[in-house]
C-alpha cells in the first residue's frame, strides 16, 4: 500500500472538520473540486490503482473508495444544512410582519379652483345655460379678427399673445368660443364656456396660464338690462351673500357697449381692506352688448338679433371666495397648500 492510501484516514478526518466549518456552498463546492473533481486527490489515488499488483489494488481500491463514499456523504450532508439554513434567512428577511398598521391611503381633493369652476358651471346651468368648449390652440380669425379686432388693431398688442410659427396661437381669452359657437348653431343661444386662456404675463396677480368664463346670450330681444340681471344674480350666488354690483363703461372690440364689473368686497364687505385697496369694490368681469361686427362675421342677422357677453377670471374668482391674495399659489402644486381645500 502506498502511504498516501495509508494517510486516507487522516484525510477524511481533516477534511470533515474544514467541511464542516465551511460558510458557503462556493467554499463546499471547492473542497468537493480539491477532493474528488477530476484532479482532485481521492480521484488521482483512483487512478494510481492502476499501476499496482492485483492484490494490492483490491485493498487500496476499497480503502479509497470507503474514503471516496465517507467525504461524498460529509459533503452532501454540509450542502443540505447550507442550503436550508440559506433559505431559512431568505424566509425571514422577506417576512411580513401583518400586525402593522397600514400605510393608509390619503384622499385626493378637487383643486380649488376646480371647484369654483364646477360651482359656476352649475349655478349657470341653473339658469339654463349649456357649457360649451373649445380649443386652446387657435387661430387668428377666431381669436381676433371675428371678434372685430382686425390685423394692426391696437387691441392685439393688449393681449401678450404666445404664437406659434405657422400663425396659430394659445387663445388669450375665452371669447373665440363665442364666435364658433355662433358658427355652428343659430340662435336663440345662452351658454358658458369656461377654460384655460394664455398671455406672457407673470406676477402676484398675474400668471401665463389662466382660467376663464365666457358667457353669451344671443336671441331676439336681448337687451343690456338682461345681462346686468344674470350677472348680478350669478354673483349673489356664487358668494352666498348678497353681494352689491356696479357696471362702469369700458371697451372691447367686440362689445358695444361694453362695461366693466365691480362687486362689493366680499373680503371686508365695502368698508375698504388690502383685498379692495381701500376702494370697497372689486373688479370681476367686463361685459357688453355683442357688436354687430361680430354677428355679421357668422352670418347672424344683427337686425333681428341682439345679445350680451360677459367674461371673467375664474381664478380671480377662487381668490375672492377663499381669500387668497396670490394667484401663483394655484399652480404651484404645493400640497400643503392645496389640501386645505379638500
Ligand atoms: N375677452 C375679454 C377679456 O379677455 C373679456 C370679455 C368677454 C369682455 C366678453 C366682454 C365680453 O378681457
Amino acid at each position: 500500500m502506498t502511504d498516501s492510501v495509508q494517510a486516507l484516514p487522516a484525510l477524511i478526518d481533516a477534511s470533515r472538520h474544514e467541511i464542516a466549518a465551511t460558510a458557503s456552498i462556493d467554499d463546499l463546492e471547492q473542497i468537493r473540486v480539491r477532493l474528488l473533481g477530476k484532479k482532485g486527490s481521492v480521484t488521482e489515488l483512483l487512478k494510481s490503482l492502476g499501476g499496482m499488483d492485483p492484490e494490492a489494488r483490491r485493498t487500496a481500491g476499497a480503502k479509497i473508495n470507503e474514503a471516496k463514499q465517507a467525504l461524498t456523504a460529509a459533503l452532501e450532508e454540509r450542502r443540505a444544512a447550507l442550503e436550508s439554513a440559506k433559505l431559512a434567512a431568505q424566509l425571514a428577511s422577506d417576512a411580513v410582519d401583518v400586525t402593522l398598521p397600514g400605510r393608509g391611503q390619503a384622499i385626493g381633493g378637487l383643486h380649488p379652483v376646480t371647484r369654483v369652476r364646477r360651482r359656476i358651471e352649475q349655478i349657470f346651468r341653473n339658469a339654463g345655460f349649456t357649457v360649451a368648449d373649445g380649443p386652446e390652440i387657435e387661430d387668428d380669425w377666431h381669436n381676433f379678427t371675428a371678434l372685430n379686432i382686425p390685423e394692426n388693431h391696437p387691441a392685439r398688442a393688449m393681449h401678450d399673445t404666445f404664437y406659434f410659427g405657422d400663425g396659430r396661437l394659445l387663445r388669450t381669452h375665452t371669447s373665440p368660443v363665442q364666435v364658433r359657437s355662433m358658427e355652428q348653431s343659430k340662435p336663440p343661444l345662452r351658454l358658458i364656456a369656461p377654460g384655460r386662456v394664455y398671455r406672457s404675463d407673470s406676477d402676484m396677480t398675474h400668471t401665463p396660464m389662466f382660467h376663464q368664463l365666457e358667457g353669451l346670450v344671443v336671441d331676439e330681444g336681448i337687451t343690456f338690462a338682461n345681462m346686468k340681471a344674470i350677472l348680478h344674480g350669478f354673483m349673489r350666488e356664487l358668494f352666498e351673500k348678497d353681494v352689491k354690483m356696479r357696471l362702469r363703461p369700458s371697451y372691447f372690440p367686440f362689445t358695444e357697449p361694453s362695461a366693466e364689473v365691480d362687486i362689493s368686497c366680499v373680503s371686508c364687505g365695502g368698508s375698504g381692506c388690502r383685498v379692495c385697496k381701500q376702494t370697497g369694490w372689486v373688479e370681476v368681469s367686463g361685459c357688453g352688448v355683442v357688436h354687430p361686427n361680430v354677428l355679421k362675421a357668422v352670418n347672424i342677422d344683427p337686425e333681428r338679433y341682439t345679445g350680451y357677453a360677459f367674461g371673467m377670471g375664474i381664478d380671480r374668482l377662487t381668490m375672492l371666495r377663499y381669500n387668497v391674495n396670490d394667484i401663483r399659489l394655484y399652480f404651484e402644486n404645493d400640497l400643503r397648500f392645496l389640501k386645505q381645500f379638500a
